[in-house]
């Protein structure tokens, strides 16, 4: 199939999805050019899903429109299961197959062979592992596998569930470098979703923000804190609470939120230089005393709570 690189590879326009009450989708448009690397980030429940699957042609939206590659899934059916590679949220194996036989039957559907499984097994990173029992993997080995098996028909365009949810630190950065040689060597596009800020800004050149079925923002990470209302965040533990002052009235303090418990104060503030002194003039003279003071960018976190007064990763 040709296709040009300057048309975008996927457009959804104005999709709607409810499931009985419940409005997974409310209105969303997406439009991704070739060779992008995009990020759906949300909280739990967000809709990420259910667009992923609509856009894989496994789930179908009650209104809109949603093309691949300019092409509507229907009748289009075999063409488009061609061009893109997926991972699903949960990606159950068969636990009696080795890594290689996995990878081998999946090759089979594609008429590929075990040149191919070579190749994937290396680029997973998973040699070591390729006559280990899948049931016998870790969970990141398990997402490699997935990942691996996402890939074996060299898709233009890979769409990636959650791929490193519950994983520890050390297997996420595996599948992010993974992913980072993927867009370097092969220059396929991506479109991942993800509830880690970290995820999205480390992989994805583009970063859509979705919450409750809607698109709240979407650009680059610098478009993103450049839109926002504030891009400065002084952060401070107060010891003193009952004396704490009242800052709501500043007109240089955009947004404060205090975590009772720990007693920790998140300022949004429009020039951090401008107001830290007067902050520190102020809880010196009220006495509450404060510590582990920290001044710092804003980040995707910050911008969700901006936008929806929750985190990210409240469920
Ligand atoms: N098959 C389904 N039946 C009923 N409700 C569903 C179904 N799939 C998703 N939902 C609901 O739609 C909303 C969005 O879900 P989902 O797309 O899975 O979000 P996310 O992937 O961002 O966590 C949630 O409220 C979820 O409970
Ligand atoms: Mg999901």
């Amino acid at each position: 199939m040709t296709y040009s690189q300057t048309q975008p590879i996927v457009q959804a326009v104005n999709i709607h999805k409810s499931f009985k009450e419940v409005k997974a989708l409310n209105g969303v448009d997406l439009e991704i050019m070739p060779s992008e690397f995009t990020a759906l980030l949300g909280p739990n429940g967000a809709g990420k899903t259910t667009l992923v699957e609509i856009i894989e042609g496994i789930q179908f939206p009650d209104t809109g429109e949603i093309k691949l590659f300019g092409k509507h899934w229907k009748g289009n059916k075999d063409e488009l299961h061609h061009q893109i590679g997926i991972s699903l949220q949960e990606t159950r194996f068969e636990d009696k197959l080795t890594t290689r036989e996995t990878l081998k039957m999946f090759a089979s559907f594609y008429g590929l062979n075990n040149t191919r499984v070579d190749e994937i097994l290396s680029i997973v990173n998973l040699q070591e592992k390729q006559r280990s029992y899948v049931v016998n993997l870790s969970g990141g080995q398990r997402q490699k596998l997935a990942l691996g098996i996402s890939l074996i028909h060299n898709p233009k365009l890979l769409i990636l569930d959650e791929p490193t949810t519950g994983l520890d630190p050390t297997a996420r950065r595996e599948i992010w470098d993974i992913l980072h040689s993927l867009q370097e060597t092969h220059g396929t596009s991506m479109i991942l979703t993800t509830h880690y800020m970290e995820e999205a800004e480390n992989l994805c050149k583009n970063i859509v923000i979705i919450d409750k079925g809607k698109v709240l923002a979407k650009g680059t990470l610098e478009e993103l804190i450049s839109a926002s209302k504030t891009s400065e965040i002084i952060q401070f533990k107060v010891l003193n609470k009952s004396l704490f002052p009242d800052f709501t009235n500043y007109s240089d303090v955009k947004q404060i939120e205090k975590d009772e418990i720990s007693g920790l104060v998140t300022m949004q503030v429009s020039n951090t230089s401008d107001f830290l002194p007067e902050l520190i003039g102020k809880i010196n003279l009220a006495g509450c005393g404060i510590a582990e003071l920290r001044c710092r960018y804003v980040t995707l976190d910050d911008l969700f709570i901006q936008m929806t007064g929750r985190k990210l990763t409240d469920a």
